[in-house]
């Protein structure tokens, strides 16, 4: 399944590899978006095929639902499944009080909806992943395309008044086009380079008429296993 892995692919791997030990016969497993997800996509697929191991898998996009497809994993949604025992996601960024960016991928509102819905939250990350204080990956913010300036020019000011650092909130791209989430809707990357009190700005941000949901996963995420270059793993 591995061939040869870049330093970054193989710490990616083995954070996935071992997040797959959290995984139990039985579970119903919330299967996050990304290039790190899709590893333990994988090989939860060989778990299916080769250990006979049995799990519904809820998956937080549409490109993770047709991975999970594809190695064999029984995909239901999240109304189906109603509750998950385990959610296993990567992240853009994590501090130590094991707060996330996430959306990257785009798939920030599906993910914080099944994050939310799961007993637990794991994330799998490579070392790089690790910051003192969010912020310097833009912040991703789905809002919806009606009047999707208008909301950026609000958000714009909104920062102003709460004094932070950086003040830009760009539309992402897909080529020439805007991106458009799973659900329809556009992102807005916010270049903040640090969040001084992210629980503030994550509530600041979803009071405002337009977005639909942020990538400030506060409070959620249980635990971080962090992948190295070298094939090591820690868990925080
Ligand atoms: C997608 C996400 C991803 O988990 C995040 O972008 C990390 O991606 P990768 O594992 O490819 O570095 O939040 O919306």
């Amino acid at each position: 399944m591995t061939g040869e892995l870049s330093p970054i692919d193989k710490a990616k791997f083995v954070a996935a590899k071992r997040a797959a030990d959290f995984v139990e016969d039985g579970m119903r497993v919330g299967l996050g978006t990304g290039s790190t997800a899709a590893w333990l996509v994988r090989c939860l697929g060989e778990m299916v095929r080769d250990e006979g191991l049995k799990i519904k898998g809820v998956p937080t996009s549409t490109r993770t639902a047709e991975l999970a497809r594809d190695v064999g994993i029984d995909v239901i949604s999240l109304d189906e499944a109603r509750w998950l025992d385990l959610t296993i996601d990567g992240a853009d960024e994590f501090d130590g009080d094991l707060n996330l960016i996430k959306g990257g991928g785009g798939a920030l509102l599906q993910e914080k909806i099944v994050a939310t819905a799961s007993d637990q939250m794991v994330v799998i990350a490579d070392i790089g992943k690790e910051v003192e204080t969010l912020g310097n990956f833009p912040l991703p913010v789905e809002v919806i395309p009606f009047g999707w300036q208008t909301t950026q020019a609000l958000i714009e000011e909104t920062l102003i008044s709460m004094d932070v650092l950086g003040r830009s909130a760009t539309l992402r791209m897909n080529g020439d086009t805007p991106f458009i989430t799973d659900e329809g809707n556009h992102i807005l990357d916010l270049h903040l380079n640090r969040i001084g009190n992210a629980r503030q700005l994550a509530l600041v941000i979803n009071q405002m008429p337009g977005v639909v949901e942020n990538g400030l996963f506060i409070d959620i995420c249980d635990t971080v296993v962090i992948g190295y270059g070298d094939g090591r793993v820690e868990l925080r």
